[in-house]
């Protein structure tokens, strides 16, 4: 990177800006990411700066032409960014004028870089919003492909990480879909608030060219022009609530983490986890890593940390801009690569994932988890639930010291704790009579399973 000096600014000053406060004031090492959205923006301007007969079609045509070339020397690697020149918008405003003469000097008519960093930040975290929208929905495929897959798997389901009840794999699996899900309309709703268009609002109150912002909004897709200059130019809720979208997607993302991470180990031995998502151990050979899972868990703490710095950037500013607002972009772009990264790799990794339904099934026979279906089962024979309750307790309690669990008692056994029990008692003692029964909309019955998974593909279909 050079260090030209910057001469944007040159009339009022007197000395030229010191070499560290050159580079301290510097972002273009961090938004020059934003390079195409500028481009994009600066052609919506010229373009309307000629229908406003400010610029000639001459000048507007020399203008393009220079911001193509500008473009393909920065996809080339041609493009020389300079830290003189501060940022993303003074680098290729510069270059500009080198390439064109005076008339790059003429781009700048009735636009700030205050509205025109603004109008940067929206159109490429409106870009990156769609990524991160086909990325959820490719995830949310993923796993209606592997719950209707498993919808007849049996699995303990738990509370307080205790046996509580049989549910299965399928069921469990579109739970963390319906958390998808609304990530996905988060995400949707703020792409409305970042979907309006900021350039016109000049440096703080507006401009006195007559433009027109119904062209430039048109021209680069945004809903809205800004409705007011002064918030136009500072606010910066939109990323704010990206973040906030993000960190409520990390933590689901957090919350699947760990559940593969406890189905991995060897205790539990659910799930195997494909060894291209994995990794060894430099000194235990045996072992074998759930890193991606726990990488994914451990990368929320940044996310959550960036919606944080956000929320404290914006606290107290005054209007309008303020130069705290280049602190937006980090912790945005690195929400942005972190949300993308996590995604992709459950995207890839969710349709590997092999359930060992063996060991599945034996925790669920293990825990007393049809106990619940036994209390039901006397309550459908006429006695009340709380006196149903105690009786199962105390056949629990009796499978405790006998290392039974109540499927394998016998029926004389059972009748010990009460003498309605008849023979039909083992049909809802059995796992698959357990979950079967939970045959209603949101019940984890495996018909009901593969009833949500066909609601689910016709929801990614109106996507
Ligand atoms: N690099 C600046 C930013 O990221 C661009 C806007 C600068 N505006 C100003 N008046 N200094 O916010």
């Amino acid at each position: 990177m050079s260090n030209k000096t910057n001469q944007q600014w040159g009339g009022r000053f007197n000395e030229p800006t010191d070499a560290f406060v050159a580079r301290f004031t510097a972002s273009v090492e961090f938004d020059q990411r934003m390079y195409r959205q500028d481009i994009q923006g600066s052609v919506a301007h010229a373009t309307m700066l000629t229908e406003a007969g400010v610029l000639t079609t001459d000048e507007r045509d020399m203008i393009l032409q220079g911001l193509s070339e500008i473009q393909q020397d920065i996809e080339a690697g041609r493009f020389e960014w300079s830290i003189a020149l501060e940022d993303v918008h003074m680098n290729i405003e510069a270059a500009l004028t080198n390439k064109i003469g005076n008339t790059g000097k003429k781009l700048h008519t009735g636009r700030s870089r205050n509205d025109q960093v603004a109008t940067d930040i929206r159109l490429y975290l409106r870009d990156e919003i769609d990524l991160i929208l086909l990325e959820i929905t490719r995830l949310q495929q993923g796993l209606l492909g592997l719950a209707e897959q498993e919808a007849d798997t049996i699995m303990p389901g738990f509370t307080h990480l205790q046996t509580a009840q049989p549910v299965t794999f399928g069921h469990h699996l579109m739970a963390w879909f319906e958390m998808l899900s609304r990530d996905y309309e988060r995400f949707t709703d703020t792409r409305k608030r970042v979907n309006i268009m900021p350039l016109g609002a000049a440096a703080l109150a507006g401009t006195t060219y007559p433009i027109r912002r119904d062209i430039t909004c048109q021209l680069l897709g945004f809903d809205a022009p800004a409705e007011n200059s002064l918030d136009a130019v500072s606010d910066r809720d939109f990323a704010i609530e990206f973040c906030a979208a993000s960190s409520v997607l990390m933590m689901h993302m957090t919350r699947m983490s760990e559940e593969l991470v406890l189905w991995t180990s060897a205790q539990f031995n659910f799930i195997n986890l494909p060894d291209r998502f994995c990794t060894g151990s430099s000194i235990m050979p045996q072992k074998k890593n759930p890193d991606v899972p726990e990488l994914v868990r451990g990368k929320s703490g940044r996310v959550y940390g960036h919606l944080f710095s956000l929320l404290t950037l914006m606290k107290s500013q005054p209007l309008a801009y303020n130069k705290d607002n280049q602190e937006d972009k980090e912790p945005l772009f690195d929400t942005i690569d972190t949300l993308k990264g996590c995604l992709r790799a459950y995207a890839d990794m969710v349709p590997a994932l092999e359930s060992r339904k063996e060991y599945m099934r034996e925790a669920a026979l293990r825990g007393f988890s049809t106990a619940t279906d036994l209390a039901d089962y006397l309550v459908r024979q006429g006695m009340p639930f709380r006196d149903a309750h105690e009786v199962v307790g105390k056949s629990v309690a009796y499978g405790i010291n006998t290392g039974k669990d109540l499927g394998e008692m016998s029926l004389a056994e059972l009748q010990t704790f009460s003498d309605t029990i008849a023979d039909d008692v083992f049909e809802v003692l059995t796992l698959e009579g357990s979950v079967a029964a939970r045959n209603h909309l949101g019940g984890t019955a495996p018909n009901q399973v593969r009833a949500a998974v066909a609601r689910g593909q016709e929801k990614l279909k109106q996507r």
